[in-house]
């Protein structure tokens, strides 16, 4: 069957406006909760993500889990471990990070993964010295709440909340900030308990206290879980207030020229470019003081419940578009998605819906959101949209971190590959286009050396691991471009594995952070292949189809999938960039840089 690219894009756009309208209507409900990251059946136990799929597609398997609930406890289980000489992991309620992390590896009876999902009691506020102290499994919600209550509120953390404050600081997770102290949440870490293995006559563990002018908090702010258990964290708090946010839908054409100027003048300023719709949205985010009207928030709309037939049908819309090769196809969705989001604001509500800019709410209701997140016994139609227990979304999501003097060259770049060829973007900008953020220097050894702006993007992963994803070409030259011309530095807590490789020589404090790793942790009980592997920035061996997923860059056809037309060539732009190409064989009427031609 051959269909039309009008065709094809009508269909898309009668699936979004079902999407659309059943999303207005259920996206206030709750949901069915994420479910737990380790499941067990009767001969083993798994650890998986939130996504329900590793970057490997490889099973962790979990030889021994423990819950502990209170400190002691959590000094008792590192004490088994190292009676034992077991390997030691902790994972938190939902295991947000994509990486594997959190996989202890070795064989059965070697290693123990600690859960802190029940281990979130103590949220103890010092309101006159500005700080809260919180045990290491509460959930981000539950602290921006409290901290509310009691009128002062956390200035940075990331957009999504369903994490935990120790696997937030530990991957350096962030909102967007150039003021204060910026918005990576380990920036505003003023101490932290962390459990170590330790002597006999040490009952074979022991909380250590780093102080805020401890040099090993440097170390420990951000340690990828490789430096010991974190039980407790120290976070500094402001005086409550409320921002004041307003979106502006744009063109694009100056991002790379304002960005600097767009972070410096407002507090909590955004951009989402949308290349292939050359649309730039503004966020202009200031703070305001606790007196000003409104009861507004952010209910971001990715982080919202969706019914399952609706993800699902996006999912197999998205999949049908590929297997089609219908890059018109993907354009309409994007371009209706984007409508959509312009006239909701994202999610921005004045109260129940959104009525007009400026939004204005207060600092723990407007920074993160994911009502998704929260379970009614009687909804178990709604989900996270990728949710691994139905056939939803399942997507990729690369994160580069660059020097702020940098990233105009970096746009530009982007920007030439999309003239050359402008609807190879529409893949990305059906998600959330390219996010950019902005942090500040920080002194953690894995933290950001420098001002730097972060970019997020999503895109889709195919359900098997050998298949081709249109336009992948374009995706893997903006990804090699980021990590390789411009060095970029990779969230610890996403991407694919090739965004790590040589990752340390990119941070100057790497070796402080390793001597810090030695001194608190000599046997390695902390550390596995998988943590290894993303903190030394290993490349590992290459096989056949590894660069479909990023577990390499192709050097031979065979790293992609010549029997799907997918070869290895070089980059548009970025010549050093290796990329798989699709050029089917048969190339004698094919255009190729406009797949649609093919199915007209
Ligand atoms: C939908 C979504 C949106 C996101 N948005 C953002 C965003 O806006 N900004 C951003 O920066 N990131 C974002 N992230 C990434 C997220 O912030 C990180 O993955 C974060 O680390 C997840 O925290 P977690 O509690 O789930 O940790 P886990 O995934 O459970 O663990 C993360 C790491 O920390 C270690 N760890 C956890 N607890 C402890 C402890 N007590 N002691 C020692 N080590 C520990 C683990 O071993 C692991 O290495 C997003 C992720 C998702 C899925
Ligand atoms: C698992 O670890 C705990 C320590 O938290 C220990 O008490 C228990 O015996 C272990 N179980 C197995 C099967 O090793
Ligand atoms: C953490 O904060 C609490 C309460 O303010 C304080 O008593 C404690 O000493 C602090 N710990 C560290 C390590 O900074
Ligand atoms: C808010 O409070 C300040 C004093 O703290 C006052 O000057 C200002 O007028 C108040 N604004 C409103 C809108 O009430």
């Amino acid at each position: 069957m051959r269909l039309s690219p009008a065709c094809l894009s009508r269909i898309g756009r009668v699936v979004l406006v079902v999407v659309v309208t059943v999303l207005a209507v259920v996206g206030t409900a709750t949901a069915m909760p994420p479910p737990s990251p380790v499941t067990c059946d009767s001969s083993r136990c798994v650890l998986q993500n939130s996504y329900g799929v590793w970057g490997d597609r490889r099973d962790c398997v979990i030889h021994n889990l423990t819950y502990p609930s209170t400190e002691e406890d959590l000094r008792l289980a590192v004490a088994y471990a190292t009676r034992n000489h077991l390997k030691v992991k902790v994972v938190s309620k939902f295991s947000h990070t994509i990486p594997k992390l959190a996989c202890p590896g070795e064989g059965a009876g070697r290693s123990l993964l600690i859960s802190t999902e029940k281990y979130s009691n103590n949220i103890e506020i010092d309101t006159s010295g500005l700080v809260v102290r919180v045990d290491a499994g509460v959930p981000l919600r539950m602290l921006i709440d409290r901290v509310e209550e009691a009128g002062l509120s956390l200035v940075a953390a990331p957009y999504w909340e369903g994490v935990s404050v120790g696997g937030l600081i530990s991957t350096g997770a962030h909102g967007s900030s150039w003021w204060g102290k910026g918005g990576s949440v380990h920036d505003h870490v003023v101490g932290m308990s962390l459990i170590l293995p330790g002597k006999q006559s040490e009952g074979y563990a022991k909380i250590v206290e780093l102080a805020r002018n401890d040099p090993l908090l440097k170390a420990a702010k951000v340690s990828l879980g490789m430096l010991g258990v974190i039980s407790k964290v120290n976070l500094s708090l402001e005086r409550g207030f409320k921002r004041s946010v307003s979106y502006d839908f744009t063109d694009d054409s100056r991002i790379e020229d304002v960005y600097t100027d767009h972070a410096m003048k407002h507090e909590f300023a955004d951009i989402t470019w949308y290349p292939s719709r050359h649309t730039a949205v503004y966020r202009y985010d200031d703070r305001v003081p606790l007196n000003t009207s409104g009861d507004g928030e952010f209910d971001f709309l990715g982080f919202r419940s969706n019914s399952v037939p609706i993800s699902e049908s996006v999912r197999a819309t998205e999949k049908f578009l590929e297997n089609a090769r219908s890059v018109s196809g993907k354009c309409a969705l994007a371009s209706t998605t984007l409508t959509y989001k312009k006239l909701i604001a994202n999610g921005l509500k004045n109260g129940l819906i959104f009525t007009g800019y400026p939004v204005i709410g207060h600092q723990g209701k407007m920074q993160t959101s994911g009502s998704c997140l929260y379970s009614s016994p009687s909804r178990t139609d709604l989900t996270c949209a990728w949710d691994p227990r139905i056939n939803g979304l399942f997507f990729y999501e690369t994160t580069a971190i660059f020097p702020a003097n940098k990233f105009g060259d970096f746009i530009r770049d982007v920007k030439k590959l999309r003239d050359m060829i402008p609807d190879n973007f529409c893949g990305v900008d059906i998600y959330n286009g390219l996010l950019i953020r902005f942090l500040r220097a920080s002194d953690a050894y894995l933290g950001q050396p420098e001002d730097s702006v972060v970019v997020d993007f999503n895109y889709y992963r195919a359900s098997q691991p050998l298949t081709p994803r249109l336009n992948q070409d374009v995706l893997e030259e903006v990804e090699q471009m980021a990590f390789f011309k411009y060095l970029a530095r990779p969230h610890w807590a996403k991407n694919r594995k090739l965004a790590f490789q040589d990752v340390n020589r990119k941070y100057p404090n790497f070796e402080k952070f390793i001597k810090a790793k030695n001194q608190l942790d000599p046997q390695g009980m902390f550390s596995s292949e998988w943590s290894d592997e993303i903190v030394y920035g290993i490349r590992g061996d290459k096989f056949d189809g590894c660069a479909l997923e990023g577990q390499c860059i192709c050097s031979e056809d065979q790293h992609c999938n010549p029997d799907k037309g997918y070869v290895c060539e070089p980059g548009r732009i970025y010549s050093e960039a290796r990329v798989c190409r699709y050029r089917p064989s048969s190339a004698t009427t094919e255009q190729l840089s406009s797949p649609d031609s093919r199915i007209e």
